[in-house]
Order: C-alpha cells, then structure tokens, then sequence
C-alpha cells in the first residue's frame, strides 16, 4: 500500500507502510511463531487469517485542529498543530465519505476546535464508527457543555447531511489528559446503538463500548471460535471479557449455555438487548480476574482481554479445570506469560488473525486442551 501522508512524512503510524502485505504477514507470522514457541508447537498453527490491506478500519478517532473555519481532521504534530489526515487509506470508504461532511458541519456550526497549547475551544475529537449496513455512530468529545445546545440545535442539519448517521452522541472530556475519551456521554439522538451485523448476528454496540477495529478480520475470528469449539458444544461456556458478546454470540448453540463477563456496563446492557428471543445467555458486569465460584461449571472459556492478559485468572483456570480454553490476545508477549502459566494445558490449535495491517501489531486465536 502505498500513502501520500507516509511518504511526505506527515503521518508515520503504520510502521510497515510500503512493505508488499504478504511480506508483512509472513513476517508476523514468523514472529509471533518465534515469540510463542516454548507455549506453540510448530504443528499447531495454522495459515494467517489475511485482512484487506487497505479500507479495513471500521472506526475512526480524529482529532480535530485548526479553526472552525478550515478544520483539520486527523492527527496533531509535535508543535500541536492539526494535521489533516482525511485522505487516509485505512478506513472503510463508507466512513472515509463522511469526513468532508463532517468538517463543513464543524465549519457551518462554529464548533471551535480544542487547541493543547492553549487550552482553549471545545471541539477535541470526532469519534465516528462504521457499521456493515452502511451506517454510523458519531461521538463530539467535547471540553465542557458549552457546546451542547449548538449541536442540539443544529442536529436536525447534520442529520439531513449524513442521513446514515444512527447514533450521535456528545463526549464530556474536561482534563487535559492522553486518553481521549471522558466519562459522560450525553446522547443527542433517540438511538443510543449501532447494530453491527457480523456473520449473521446483530451485535448492538454502544458508544463507551470496545468493538474490533476490523470488521472482516474479526467476523473470521468468531467463526474460528465457534468453529475449535464446536465439539465442546454442550454445558456452560463463559465468554470473559466478552465486550458487546461477540464470541458469545457466535457460540450459542443448542445444549449450551453461554455466560459473558465484561467490566464495561455500558457493554453488558447492549450485548444483553442484542440477544434474540429464549437465547440461553447470560451477562453479568463484573471483573474476569475476580471471577467467583457461584459461576456454572464450564465445559469451555473463551478470554479475550485487554493488552495486559488474564494475570491471575490463569490460577481459576487451573482450579476449574475446563477441557478446553480459547484465548485471543492482541499481545503475544502477555499472551506468552499467562500460557506458561497455565500447565496443565497444551496449545492444540493456533491462528494469526491480521486485525491491524500496515503496523506490527497481531491477534493471535490459540486453543487449548486439557493435558
Ligand atoms: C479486547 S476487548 C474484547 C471484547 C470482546 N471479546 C470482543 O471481541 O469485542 C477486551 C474487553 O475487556 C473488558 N475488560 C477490561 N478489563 C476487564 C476485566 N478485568 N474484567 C472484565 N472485562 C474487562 C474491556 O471493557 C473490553 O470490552
């Protein structure tokens, strides 16, 4: 893939941008070989699960720059100043459309953008997410509500402009903080999620709530789930840190009860209104790593955690004994540590799945059996 933002040096996130994509693949096939080989056995992996290299991204987080009069929207420099990065080749050109609607809102509305240097304006992101019917989540992260009754004024507008706009929602982000996100968020429309259709299964994804960047890669992730876990298919499977219930989803089956455990309750309230009708799940807010004893037996776990990994949730594990275990991980260093700390398990199956083509990083599906 070849990008004019990358080579002027403007933009250099993705750090194998230039690389021929099935070089990169076979590179970070070969490393996460090589990164989990004392816990993998050569024989257990199976072909990379390939992305698109280019138009993969469902969702975009851009900060906004410049004036309300001539928005960037994209990146900031090192000065603090705006770089627009609207051109971008990664995203998916149903969400790419938006981008120039999006700033002549910005524009036509007098939304000022937050600048760091001075700690001034309002408008710090535009977090907008793309679904595979064509429609759109639109988050304004904002530095205070000063700008509330504007957007709700000029709604209607911006509505009429992107009818594909499902969901529009304000961010209440008032420190000068690295993450880019508050706690508050106030919705502006009537809808509150995005159905996001994967393989058949509407998952309902709320505006606080993590969904896999790509949409592609990850439909082929919860049919390799459901797939190594298909002859464990009765009694319970807990799917923890199941986020919106992806793998759960995928994992419902006759006999089978599935039950999902996510901190985020935002998450848990729409994987819970994302069911359909006598599903046999359940979904409870809580921390994985605290998992208690009252939880069913489970035939099977599915854990897909943050970067850090399960940590401790490696000990539960042991004691409760499942026959198989299934973890996607985005970390192989984590992912290395907590299979070492699992012995009783042997990893039978192994899977690269490319979520973030054009950098380094990779999600790896492992199975494991009870020895
Ligand atoms: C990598 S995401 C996976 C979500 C989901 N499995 C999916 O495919 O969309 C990790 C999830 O773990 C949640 N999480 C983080 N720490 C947690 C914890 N200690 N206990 C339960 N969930 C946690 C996050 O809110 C996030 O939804």
């Amino acid at each position: 893939m070849q990008c004019n933002y990358f080579d002027h040096g403007r933009c250099r996130s993705c750090t194998l941008m230039g690389t021929p994509y099935a070089d990169q693949l076979h590179a970070k096939q070969q490393r996460v070989a090589a990164e989990l080989a004392a816990q993998v056995p050569d024989g257990a992996w199976r072909a990379p699960f390939a992305s698109h290299e280019s138009h993969f991204r469902n969702k975009a987080k851009l900060v906004v720059g410049g004036s309300a009069q001539e928005p960037t929207l994209g990146i900031l420099g090192r000065d603090g100043a705006g770089i627009d990065l609207r051109a971008c080749g990664l995203y998916e050109p149903g969400l790419a459309a938006t981008f120039d609607e999006l700033a002549r809102f910005i524009t036509t509305a007098g939304l000022t953008p937050y600048d760091v240097t001075t700690r001034r304006g309002e408008l710090k992101y535009l977090i907008v997410t793309y679904s595979p019917d064509d429609e759109l989540m639109l988050r304004f992260v904002l530095r205070s509500k000063g700008l509330l009754a504007k957007l709700r004024s000029r709604l209607p507008h911006l509505l009429e402009s992107i009818p594909r706009l499902r969901v529009v929602t304000a961010n209440l982000h008032p420190e000068h903080k690295a993450v880019i996100e508050g706690d508050t968020e106030v919705p502006l429309t009537d809808e509150v999620a995005l159905p996001m259709r994967i393989n058949g299964h509407t998952l309902m994804l709320g505006p606080q709530s993590f969904f896999q960047t790509n949409t592609a890669v990850a439909a082929g992730l919860y049919r390799q789930g459901a797939d190594w876990l298909s002859d464990d298919a009765s009694g319970s499977v807990w799917d923890l840190y199941c986020g919106v219930g992806g793998f759960a989803r995928h994992l419902l089956s006759p006999g089978r009860e599935v039950v999902g455990i996510e901190l985020s309750a935002d998450a848990v309230h729409n994987a819970r209104a994302g069911l359909p009708e006598g599903a046999r799940a359940q979904f409870h807010v809580g921390d994985a790593t605290l998992t208690t004893d009252a939880l069913p037996q489970p035939a099977a776990v599915v854990v897909n955690p943050p970067r850090r990994g399960i940590g401790e949730l490696t000990g539960f594990i042991e004691r409760r004994a499942p026959r198989t275990v299934l973890y996607s991980s985005c970390n192989p260093q984590s992912l290395a540590r907590d299979l070492a700390a699992l012995p009783s398990y042997a990893a039978t199956h192994a899977r690269l799945f490319d979520m973030f083509p054009q950098t380094s990083h990779s999600e790896v599906l492992v199975r494991l059996d009870r020895r």
